[in-house]
């Protein structure tokens, strides 16, 4: 028998705040939705009208892994991570590292879709690769993981990978035709080219990290996409730009230096094309597309893709070139 909390139903997130405040809420149980009222489990007696019952073992896992942690470091714990395929990729402040071992512990308890914890030490260097280090599990950064129904296989300790882009990959695969021609221009493991290759554009992808090719190659051939509609070429784009003909789409997916090469790649794109420009943005900052390419260059959309740190953002801006044949037929 289990003791419970019994509360009318429409004080019932009130309460469940306050027991998660007392640390009373028992989570292996669920809530008992019975006449009107909701029965909280909970891990001890608290004030208020007290119900014994046999409780409802939960069978789902809690997600909520810092609710597995010892009390003191509860909410100091980071709430989120990333998860690249079963790797959970966490950082921890330098107070938390003596509890590295109980946190990764914690978060294979409560995803079972993880096998590996590994510490986040930042992403350093122009192929933008990130320093991990394995908490929890065999010390191998190879891992697959499925995105927008595509499968992305990589070793994410040798070519940049984030799966908090799947939103906006998402986003350019819908908005891009397939008849539409692309270049990807840091394309890393090709996770913006081997959707829009798959839907039948024709795709230029290019990244200077040999590790990329490598992942690239493999992840166009994972996903069944035909050679005929891809391109990869291990290169600096600097380099290789003037070999290139004119694209429809041009994706500049490296935020942390991504101004440098805005204008020369902008000479890259066809009258009415788009380039989706991704771009650190600080708070107080204003992108003026003009101000760069001048005035047959706008921004036709923009959003913040996510927060990049307590002062800046990730942002994209979607380009567009004006359509020189439709200025003459309205002149
Ligand atoms: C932030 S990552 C983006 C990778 C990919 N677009 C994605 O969504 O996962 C930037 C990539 O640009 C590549 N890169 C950096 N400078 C480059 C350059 N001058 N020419 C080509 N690639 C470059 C890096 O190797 C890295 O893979």
């Amino acid at each position: 028998m289990i003791k419970h909390l019994r509360v009318p139903e429409n004080k019932a997130q009130e309460a469940k705040s306050f027991l998660e405040k007392l640390q009373a809420l028992n989570d292996s149980f669920l809530p008992i939705k019975k006449e009107g009222h909701i029965l909280w489990p909970l891990n001890f007696e608290v004030d208020g009208e007290i119900v014994e019952c046999e409780g409802i073992k939960a069978t789902r896992i809690s997600r909520d892994y810092r609710l597995r942690l010892p009390s003191e470091i509860q909410n100091l714990a980071p709430r989120a991570f990333d998860i690249f395929g079963d790797i959970a990729i966490v950082k921890l402040p330098e107070e938390l590292m003596e509890y590295s071992e109980t946190i990764s512990q914690a978060l294979l308890d409560s995803h079972k879709n993880i096998s590996k914890v590994a510490l986040d030490l930042g992403v350093k260097g122009d192929y933008r690769i990130r320093r991990l280090e394995m908490l929890k599990g065999k010390s191998d950064f190879v891992s697959s993981h499925r995105e927008n129904g595509f499968e992305f296989t990589l070793d994410i300790s040798k070519v940049y990978f984030s799966p908090r882009l799947a939103m906006e990959r998402k986003r350019i695969y819908d908005i891009t035709k397939s008849e539409e021609t692309v270049l990807d221009a840091f394309a890393g493991a090709s996770p913006f080219s081997v959707g829009l290759a798959a839907k039948g554009c024709k795709v230029t992808a290019v990244d200077s990290n040999p590790a990329a090719e490598q992942w690239s190659h493999n992840n166009f051939k994972l996903n069944n996409v035909s050679k005929l509609n891809y391109n990869f070429f291990c290169s600096k784009i600097e380099d290789i730009l003037p070999d290139l003909p004119l694209f429809d789409k041009i994706i500049m997916n490296n935020p942390t230096n991504s101004l440098p090469y805005l204008q020369e790649l902008s000479k890259k794109l066809k009258s009415g094309g788009l380039i989706h420009f991704y771009k650190i943005v600080e708070k107080d900052e204003f992108f003026n597309v003009e101000e760069h390419l001048g005035p047959d260059f706008t921004c036709a959309f923009e959003r913040q893709v996510h927060p990049y740190s307590p002062q800046s953002s990730l942002m994209v801006f979607d380009i567009s070139k004006s359509d020189s044949n439709v200025q003459k037929t309205n002149q």
